[in-house]
C-alpha cells in the first residue's frame, strides 16, 4: 500500500506544484516535466537561469523511451546495466517534452533514479518528473531532507524525506556521439565502473558548453572561500593568522579544526560526506576552508570536479 507521505507528494505534483524528492545521488526539486507552468516554478524557486535545462526522471527504461525520439543500442546497454542508478543519458527529446524543460535544447537528459520512495512515487504518476538538485543555484547540493529545508524550505510545498542520499554526488551524464559514449558531467558512476561492467570505454568532452550548460565553472559554492592547497599544514605554517577549517580524506594531524570525510581515503565515503561536510565547515567558526587535491581515479574525478568548482571565484 502506498504510504501517506507518498500520497501527499503525488497529490501535490498532480496539482502542478513542487515537491523535493530523495534520490541516491542528491535530493531533487521535482515537478511535472510535461507541464511548462509547473516546470517554470522550479526555475523560479531555485533562481536557476532559464538557459540551464533540467534532468527528467522516470520509473523504467520503458517509460524513458516514451520521452525520446530514439534510444540507440548503446543507450540500451547502459540503461540495462545501470538503471535504476546514477547515470543520466542525453538523447533527442520527443516533442511531448516542453521546451522549457530542456531550456530550448533539442535533447533531454533522462534517468531512472535508484531510490525506493521515488521509484514508487514515479510509478504512481502518469508523467515524468523534471528535477534538478534541490538547492538554490550555485550553492552546495543537498544530500538530506534537512539540507533542502534549510535552502528552499520556504519555497516548496513538500519534502519527501527518504534519508541521506546513498551516493552523495550527482549522476554521471553521458551523451552518445557517433555510437560512442562521451561524459558530459563526471558523477556517481565512474568511467572505470562502466568499463568494468559493460566493457565500453567512455570518452570525455568538457569543452562543449552548449551540450551541458550547467557545467558552469563556479558551482557548488560554500559561502566562505574554499581553497585547494597542496599541503594544509604547510599552508597554515606560512599563513598562520587565518582561522582555518580543513576537509580531510583520511585521518591526519592538522594545525586547525578538521572535518574527516573518510578515515581511510575511501572514495565512496568521501563522496557520500562531501556536500554535508562542506556545509559543516561553512557553518563553523573558521574564515575559510582548506582541502588538498584528491586522487583523480574512479569517482575521485567527480569529487575533484565538485571541489574545483566550489573553489572557483568566477
Ligand atoms: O543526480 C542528479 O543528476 C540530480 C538528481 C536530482 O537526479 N540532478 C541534478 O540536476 O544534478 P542538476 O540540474 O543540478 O544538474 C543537471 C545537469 C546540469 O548541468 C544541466 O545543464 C545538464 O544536467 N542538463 C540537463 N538537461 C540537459 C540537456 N537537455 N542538455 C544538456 N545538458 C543538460
Ligand atoms: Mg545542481
Amino acid at each position: 500500500m502506498i504510504g501517506e507521505d507518498l500520497l501527499k507528494a503525488s497529490e501535490i505534483l498532480k496539482r502542478g506544484e513542487l515537491v523535493a524528492i530523495p534520490t541516491e545521488t542528491v535530493y531533487g526539486l521535482a515537478a511535472n516535466a510535461l507541464d511548462p507552468s509547473a516546470v517554470a516554478k522550479i526555475y523560479e524557486a531555485k533562481e536557476r537561469p532559464s538557459f540551464n535545462p533540467l534532468i527528467v526522471h522516470v520509473a523504467s527504461i520503458k517509460e524513458a523511451k516514451k520521452y525520446v525520439k530514439e534510444f540507440p543500442e548503446i543507450a540500451e546497454q547502459i540503461a540495462k546495466a545501470f538503471w535504476p542508478g546514477s547515470i543520466s543519458l542525453l538523447l533527442p527529446k520527443h516533442s511531448i517534452i516542453p521546451d522549457l524543460t530542456t531550456a530550448g535544447l533539442p535533447n533531454v537528459v533522462i534517468r531512472v533514479p535508484n531510490h525506493p520512495l521515488t521509484l514508487e512515487l514515479l510509478k504512481s504518476l502518469d508523467f515524468p518528473l523534471a528535477a534538478p538538485s534541490a538547492n538554490l543555484s550555485n550553492t552546495v547540493s543537498p544530500t538530506t531532507a534537512e539540507h533542502v529545508q534549510l535552502g528552499l524550505g520556504s519555497k516548496i510545498d513538500y519534502i519527501l524525506d527518504g534519508g541521506k542520499s546513498a551516493i552523495g554526488l550527482e549522476s554521471t551524464i553521458l551523451a552518445i556521439k557517433q555510437d560512442k559514449l562521451v561524459i558530459l558531467r563526471e558523477g556517481g558512476v565512474s568511467r572505470e565502473d562502466i568499463l568494468a561492467k559493460i566493457g565500453i570505454k567512455v570518452g570525455v568532452n568538457f569543452s562543449n558548453k552548449i551540450q551541458s550548460p550547467g557545467n558552469l565553472k563556479k558551482h557548488y559554492s560554500t559561502s566562505k572561500p574554499l581553497y585547494i592547497v597542496q599541503d594544509i599544514n604547510k599552508h597554515i605554517g606560512s599563513n598562520p593568522n587565518g582561522r582555518y577549517s580543513a576537509l580531510l580524506f583520511e585521518e591526519k594531524k592538522v594545525l586547525c579544526k578538521s572535518h574527516i570525510l573518510s578515515k581511510t581515503y575511501s572514495m565512496s565515503e568521501i563522496a557520500n560526506n562531501l556536500f554535508d561536510y562542506m556545509r559543516r565547515a561553512d557553518n563553523d567558526n573558521s574564515d575559510c576552508i582548506l582541502i588538498e587535491p584528491i586522487k583523480e581515479i574512479g569517482i575521485g574525478r567527480a569529487i575533484a570536479d565538485r571541489i574545483v568548482r566550489a573553489s572557483s571565484k568566477i
